[in-house]
């Protein structure tokens, strides 16, 4: 099972969660996303929360689409300490999914001591998880909790209109 969506779905989407994060009072200094599923809905927030975005790459699966050992960074931020220490950071990524991304990536955050690291994610897949939320994240945002499917975003589309069409009927 499929599951698919469009631009127009995930912009609203992305819209209210940041109302959410805006309501909770979480205010980020920057946003950090993760390439290349967070770079569009990191975008999209940047409309409601402007924020600067940094961007990182992290490669979980190999050329064969089997999971390595552990994420490898392929791309990381520049004078780190400068643009993380103490400040508020927020990470965005399109797919809370095995989490092993999403916790090299927060583990690899944390150290730089930021005064605070929440996530924004549009989905989080009900399984379990290999990887765990570090402690110190509190605040966690999800646009919408799903089964187990593999969602299909619109920039991976061929073919855009049908993109919409199968979004509309979520088959
Ligand atoms: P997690 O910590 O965020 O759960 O990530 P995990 O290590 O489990 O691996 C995430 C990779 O798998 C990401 O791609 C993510 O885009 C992809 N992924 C997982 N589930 C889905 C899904 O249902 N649909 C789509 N389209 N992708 C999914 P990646 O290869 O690491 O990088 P990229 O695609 O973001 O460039
Ligand atoms: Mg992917």
């Amino acid at each position: 099972m499929k599951y698919y969506l469009s631009y127009n779905q995930i912009h609203k989407m992305v819209k209210s969660l940041a109302e959410r994060i805006i309501k909770d009072g979480f205010n980020p200094d920057v946003i950090v996303a993760i390439g290349t599923g967070g770079f569009i809905p990191a975008r999209m927030l940047k409309t409601f929360i402007n924020r600067t975005i940094l961007t990182v790459g992290i490669s979980y699966y190999d050329e064969n689409d089997k999971p390595k050992l552990i994420p490898e960074t392929i791309q990381w931020i520049d004078e780190v300490e400068r643009k993380l220490s103490g400040k508020k950071i927020l990470l965005v990524d399109e797919v809370d999914d095995s989490r092993t991304t999403l916790e090299y990536c927060l583990n690899e955050l944390l150290k730089y001591n930021p005064k605070e690291l929440a996530v924004m994610v549009l989905h989080n897949k009900n399984k379990e998880k290999r990887g765990k939320l570090p402690v110190p994240v509190k605040r966690y945002y999800v646009g919408e909790k799903i089964d187990d499917l593999w969602i299909c975003y619109p920039w991976d589309a061929q073919d855009i209109d049908e993109q919409v069409k199968l979004s509309v009927s979520g088959k």
